[in-house]
C-alpha cells in the first residue's frame, strides 16, 4: 500500500501526485518509470518517475486521464492509499557531458521530459528546454523546467500562451538559429510528435532521443505487450528501453499497434465511469 501524500490537477484532466514509496525514491534515476495498480480491480500501468524525494521517501508522477485505469488512480485522495507501485523500472537515461541538449516535452510528455533535463543539467550540460500544449492550460512544468534550463521556449498550438505553434517548429528555428549546433535532441509526448522530431533532426544529422509508451503489463520483459520495432529489430520498451534512437523507431508500426486497442480501452473507461460513480454514491 502506498499512501497518496498530495494530488493536485496542474491542466484540464492531468493530475500530479505525490506518493509514498521509500524503496523507489531511494534508487530511481531519470528516465526510470513504476508500474502502477491502483485498486484491486484495475490493469497495470507504467508512469514515469518525474522526480523523487529519498529523504521523505516520496515519488512524483503526473497523470493524464486517457482510459479506466488513470480515472481510477486519480480519483485516489490525499491519505488514501493505491494498491502496488511496482519499480524502478526500465533502463536510466543515458546521461554524459554532451554539450548543448534540447529537452522537449509536448503536452504531458513534459512530465518525462523534466527529469532528463534535470540530469542532463547536473551533469554539466547546457539545456534548452522546448515545452508545448494546445493552448496555455495545458502547459506543464513551465516554472520548474524554467528554473533549470539555460533557455527555455513555451509553445501553444492557438497562440494563447508564448510562441504559437508546435514544438517542432520552435526546434526548427532553434537549429537553424544555431546552424544545427545542438549536441542531442530529447523528445517526448504524442507520438506524431516524436515522429516529427526524428524527420526534422534527421535532415540535419543531430542525435535524438525519444521516450516511447506502448502498452506495458508487467513492465519485466515477460509478456511482449511493449514490443517496438527499433532498427529493424523487436525490442521491448520497458527492458530495452523506454528510451531509443528516434532515428531507428518504427513510429507508423506502433500508431498501428496503440490503435488496436482503442476499442477496448473506451469500453473499459466507459465501465470505470459506472464503478466509480457507484462507490461515490455508497
Ligand atoms: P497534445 O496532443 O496536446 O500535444 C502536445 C503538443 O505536442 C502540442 O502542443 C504540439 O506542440 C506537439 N504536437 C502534437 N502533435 C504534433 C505533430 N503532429 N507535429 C508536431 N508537434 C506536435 O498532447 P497531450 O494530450 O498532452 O498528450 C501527450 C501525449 O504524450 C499522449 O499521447 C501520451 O501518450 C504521450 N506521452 C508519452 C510519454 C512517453 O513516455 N513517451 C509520456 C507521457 C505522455
Ligand atoms: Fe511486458 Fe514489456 S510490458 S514485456
Amino acid at each position: 500500500m502506498h499512501n497518496v501524500v498530495s494530488r493536485d490537477e496542474i491542466a484540464p484532466s492531468v493530475v500530479r501526485m505525490v506518493v509514498e514509496a521509500p524503496a523507489v525514491a531511494s534508487k530511481r534515476l531519470p528516465g526510470q518509470f513504476v508500474v502502477v495498480r491502483p485498486l484491486e480491480v484495475s490493469e497495470r500501468i507504467p508512469l514515469t518517475i518525474v522526480d523523487s524525494e529519498p529523504a521523505s521517501g516520496t515519488i512524483t508522477l503526473i497523470v493524464q486521464v486517457v482510459g479506466a485505469t488513470t480515472r481510477e488512480l486519480t480519483s485516489i485522495q490525499p491519505g488514501e492509499n493505491i494498491l502496488d507501485v511496482v519499480g524502478p523500472l526500465g533502463r536510466p537515461t543515458h546521461i554524459e557531458k554532451f554539450g548543448r541538449v534540447v529537452s522537449i516535452g509536448g503536452g504531458v510528455g513534459t512530465a518525462v521530459a523534466f527529469p532528463i533535463a534535470k540530469g542532463m543539467k547536473e551533469a554539466g550540460n547546457e539545456v534548452w528546454g522546448v515545452i508545448g500544449g494546445r493552448s496555455r492550460d495545458f502547459v506543464i512544468l513551465e516554472d520548474e523546467m524554467r528554473s533549470l534550463c539555460d533557455r527555455l521556449v513555451v509553445t501553444t498550438d492557438d497562440g494563447s500562451y508564448g510562441v504559437k505553434g508546435f514544438v517542432t517548429d520552435a526546434l526548427r528555428r532553434l537549429i537553424e538559429e544555431t546552424s544545427g549546433a545542438i549536441d542531442l535532441v530529447l523528445a517526448v509526448g504524442p507520438l506524431p510528435m516524436m515522429k516529427a522530431v526524428s524527420a526534422l533532426t534527421r535532415e540535419h544529422g543531430i542525435h535524438t532521443v525519444v521516450s516511447l509508451n506502448p502498452i506495458m503489463v508487467d513492465g519485466t520483459g515477460m509478456c511482449g505487450g511493449c514490443r517496438v520495432e527499433v532498427g529493424g529489430e523487436i525490442k521491448f520498451a520497458c527492458v530495452d528501453g523506454p528510451e531509443f534512437d528516434a532515428h531507428l523507431v518504427d513510429f507508423d508500426n506502433l500508431a498501428k499497434r496503440l490503435r488496436a486497442y482503442h476499442d477496448m480501452e473506451q469500453q473499459a473507461d466507459h465501465q470505470c465511469k459506472i464503478g466509480l460513480a457507484t462507490r461515490n454514491k455508497q
